[in-house]
């Protein structure tokens, strides 16, 4: 059986694309499953980083094929930006390795500004969402009004019905918003040379894909955003607007649960949160600007600071819940080391009433108290740990209480950004 999902336990940036480089040693194939150019997975090689928003992370490995998914939402345009970036850096990058589902949703400039247009007039409520156009490229998508990326094969096809969406967009925009339309001819003219080159990219990776798992090869579904940014299973609406968790494999790839034998949660040592709604563990004051310096914690897709919390293993319980995590891996543990403690949230307060479940109702997960349990810290550097023994003794009971807390074994222990920077169990 021979798929393996990763995704991230927490908001997003839990260091999903630094695993799925290291877990790629031992695919043949990688897939992103969900989700669009709001990801943005960093990995670093030797004096070479690489920032992926859309193709896997397995590109950076020759032998592995890639595949995006029909579960994801796709601008062409920084599609082609990625390709040529990469291809930049030394990365093959060609149609013969790269696949793109003829199933995917285009994203489009009307897409772009309705999400501006959107998180400007919810003023104090916005979402704080990536400004990349996914919610509305997955309204369009859900109202069946979507583009999908096989129209990119019929080039006079496509140019009328880009120029028709953009119109569409152009009503809501002129009419609810007060823009200034956008010019869909010019843009349909952008959009026609985009599909040209991605021309070769696009097919049904379906039976392609179920060839590599039917010959027993092996594959990793790269999961982006997190668990609790899940459309169903985080707290609406500071949610993204795909299936980040499980689920969202196989439904974004199609194929059936019978081929999945491991289910990676990435998890921080601590907890960062980028965009707006609640986070109990959020920490206000200086320690909360110490793990984000120590750990710069800056947007990959945005730039903007994250917010920074301790762990909170109520939510990761939460999260080991929704996707039958088989391991964790867990990262960051180096941004850590010279705290003289390290709290964890065991539990939350609500209301008076201690309890060890994550309420999903939105306004009652803004009320949490966290109730924490405090570790010794450690003040040696640990980057240069490669095996449990190395940690210091502080650090190996962190991590033996994170695997009693949520009831995952930790399968490895990332220790730097570095490929080379992990331990293994
Ligand atoms: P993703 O979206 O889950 O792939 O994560 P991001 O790439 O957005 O953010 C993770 C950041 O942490 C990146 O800058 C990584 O290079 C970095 N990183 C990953 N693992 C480690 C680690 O163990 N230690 C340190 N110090 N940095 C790490
Ligand atoms: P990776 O794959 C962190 C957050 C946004 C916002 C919310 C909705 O790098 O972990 P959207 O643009 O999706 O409509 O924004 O989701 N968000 C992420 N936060 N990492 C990500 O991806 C994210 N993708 C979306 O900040 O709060
Ligand atoms: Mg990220």
């Amino acid at each position: 059986m021979p798929a393996t999902v990763l995704v991230g336990a927490q908001w997003g940036d839990e260091g999903k694309g630094r695993v799925a480089d290291w877990l790629a040693r031992s695919s043949d194939g990688m897939a992103r499953y969900a989700g669009g150019d709001n990801a943005g997975h960093t990995v670093i090689v030797g004096d070479q980083e690489f920032k992926l928003h859309l193709v896997p992370s397995g590109i950076i490995h020759p032998n592995v094929r890639c595949f995006m998914g029909s579960g994801m939402v796709i601008n062409p345009n920084r599609l082609l930006e990625e390709i040529d970036m990469l291809a930049g850096q030394g990365i093959n990058v060609l149609p013969e390795r790269l696949h793109v589902s003829s199933r995917a949703h285009i994203i489009m400039p009307g897409h772009l500004a309705l999400d501006g247009a959107a998180e400007r007039s919810k003023g104090d409520e916005s979402i704080g969402t990536t400004q990349r156009g996914i919610g509305p490229a997955y309204m369009d998508k859900a109202g069946r009004s979507g583009l999908l990326a096989g129209e990119m094969l019929d080039p006079e096809g496509f140019a009328d019905k880009i120029e028709g969406a953009v119109e569409r967009s152009n009503q809501v925009l002129t009419t609810e918003y007060g823009m200034e339309p956008i010019p869909a001819q010019e843009v349909a003219a952008q959009y026609s040379a985009a599909a040209a080159r991605l021309a070769p990219y696009i097919t049904d990776i379906t039976y392609a894909f179920h060839e590599l798992l039917e010959a027993g090869q092996r594959l990793l579904c790269e999961g982006a955003q997190g668990t609790l940014l899940d459309i169903d299973h985080g707290h609406y609406p500071y949610v993204t607007s795909s299936s980040s968790t499980v689920g969202g494999a196989l439904t974004g790839l199609g194929f059936g649960p019978q081929y999945i034998d491991r289910i990676v949660g990435v998890t921080k040592a601590y907890c960062t949160r980028v965009g707006n709604g609640p986070f109990p563990t959020e920490l206000l004051d200086d320690s909360g600007d110490r793990l984000r310096a120590a750990g710069h914690e800056f947007g990959t897709t945005t730039g903007r600071p994250r917010r920074c919390g301790w762990l909170d293993a109520v939510a990761l319980g939460y999260a080991v819940r929704i996707n039958g995590f088989t391991e964790l891996v867990l990262t960051k543990l180096d941004v850590l080391s010279g705290l003289d403690e390290i709290k964890v949230a065991k539990a939350y307060d609500l209301g008076g009433t201690r309890t060890t479940q994550m309420p999903l109702q939105t306004q009652a997960f803004e009320h949490v108290q966290p109730i924490y349990e405090t570790l010794p810290g450690w003040q040696t550097d640990i980057s240069n740990a490669r095996q449990f023994d190395d940690l210091p003794e502080q650090a190996r009971r962190y991590v033996e209480r994170i695997e009693t807390l949520s009831g995952v074994p930790v399968s490895m222990i990332s220790v730097g950004p570095e490929r080379a920077q992990a331990v293994l169990r």
